[in-house]
This record gives structure tokens, sequence and C-alpha cells, in this order.
């Protein structure tokens, strides 16, 4: 009998930069989407080993603001295969109760993958085993400037007070709005940095690098990266006691 692995005090929220497809293809004289093709592959697998270790909110890069800059082949690669994930992935969000949120300025993403976004979002609305956000054509320092704005526009026109804006008020005109913040933060391909990615909201999160490239980082990849999350004494800025 297979023991099932129990984990005490998972993330409750995990967030993932995959990072290293396109150095996965190249590796092996494949073309860069063979490796978003992949890495697709780890993003199932890891879902579905988030609900099992009881993970209840799954945040991941799938496109950064940046990428747009991309070459215009890979960009059109990527969003024709946003719209295979997400629908081939929606039989397995229904039967798995997940909800598909996103993040990110999806008014930039083509007509028919918007309309598949939005459709696969609503469907799921109401599932609770695990939140999967996908943050699409997302950059943190955007969505900061945008919800600066958007609370100024507010206290303009006398919505809120200035006196109650405060960090929870502010947190409220985020995308992430509706979520708790990052506990663990995993970045895979050996880059160490945060590419403008939940800069707000990783405050105090724990950062795990690994020189594991995405499309290789499945179940046990996973496993020792919440190994070493249990480890991890959490202070918030306080002392231990
Ligand atoms: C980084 O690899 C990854 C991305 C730019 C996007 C992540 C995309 C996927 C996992 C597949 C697509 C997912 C969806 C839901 C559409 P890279 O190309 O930057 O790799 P490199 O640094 O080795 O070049």
């Amino acid at each position: 009998m297979v023991k099932k692995l129990n984990f005490k005090n998972p993330p409750n929220h995990l967030a993932i930069i995959m990072d290293g497809n396109g150095r996965w293809a190249e590796k092996r004289n494949l073309d860069r989407i063979e490796g978003h093709i992949e890495g697709i592959r780890s993003l199932r697998t890891v879902t579905a080993a988030a609900i099992e270790y009881g993970i209840k909110y799954l945040t991941v890069y799938a496109f950064s603001s940046e990428n747009w800059q991309r070459p215009k082949a890979e960009v059109a690669s990527l969003m024709r295969l946003l719209e295979e994930y997400l629908n081939l992935e929606l039989p397995f969000l229904i039967k798995n109760k997940i909800r598909l949120n996103f993040m990110g300025n999806i008014e930039k993403l083509s007509k028919n993958s918007k309309k598949t976004l939005l459709n696969v979002t609503g469907r799921t609305k109401k599932f609770g085993s695990l939140c999967l956000t996908l943050a699409l054509s997302y950059g943190s320092r955007e969505e900061i400037l945008t919800a600066a704005l958007r609370m100024a526009k507010d206290v303009k026109n006398n919505k809120i007070n200035i006196k109650d804006a405060d960090e929870n008020l502010f947190s409220s005109y985020l995308y992430s709005k509706d979520m708790p913040d990052p506990d663990f933060l995993i970045r895979t391909s050996g880059e160490r940095r945060i590419s403008n990615f939940m800069l707000y909201q990783i405050a105090y999160s724990e950062i795990y690098f690994t020189k594991t490239l995405w499309p290789d980082f499945g179940k046990k990849e996973l496993i020792r990266a919440l190994r070493d999350y249990e480890k991890r004494v959490r202070r918030f800025g306080k002392t231990q006691d």
C-alpha cells in the first residue's frame, strides 16, 4: 500500500514562478513551445498534488506583462496553449471542484482567449477545494499603480474617506483582493529573483529557489519544497515568542 503523505502545516497559499520551459526545450533541441507544453503537464501534476496536500490557494505566473515583448510567434503559441489548456482542463477542474481564477490585465488577451477564460472562471466560481489563480498579462508594479489610482479616484469621488485608507483597504484594490497572501513562493530554474510577481503580497512569504526547470518539476520536487517549508519558523517581523 502506498503511504499517504501528510504535511502538518502546509502553506495555505502557494505561489509559483514557473521558469525554465525555454531552456528545457533548448537543451533537447526542441522548439521553445515544446517546453511550454511540458510546463502545462507540470502545472497539472502540481495542481492535483496541491489538493492532496491540503493547499487551498495555488497561484502561478503563467504570462507576465513583460512577456508580450517575446517574439510574436512565441506569444501566439502561448495564447493558443492557454486556450487549449483551459478547454482541456475544464472537466478536471469540475471533477475536482477547483475554482479557476485569474489576475492581470486580460484586456490585452485575444478575444477568444478572454472569452474562454471568462467561461471557465464563470463555470468554476462556486468551487472551493482549491482556488487556482493564473497570473496572466500580470505585472506587480502595474497592479500596485492601478490600485493606487483607483483608490485615489474613490477618495476624490467621496466613495471612501482618506482617513480609512489602511493596508487592508488598499489590498482590496489589488487583483488578489479575495485571497490571503502567499505563505510560500517557489521559483524554478535556478534564477533567484522575483521578476515583478506579487511584490506587495509576498512581504512575509517564505521563498524557495530550485535549479530544477519547470517541466521537470513534479510531485517529488514539490514534496521536497514542502518539507523545506515545514522547517521554516515564520515570525512576521516579531520575535519567536
Ligand atoms: C517561463 O519559461 C515560463 C513562462 C513564460 C510561462 C509559463 C507557462 C507555462 C507553464 C505554460 C503555459 C501555461 C498556461 C496556463 C498557458 P521561459 O520561457 O521563461 O523559460 P526560459 O527562462 O528557460 O527561457
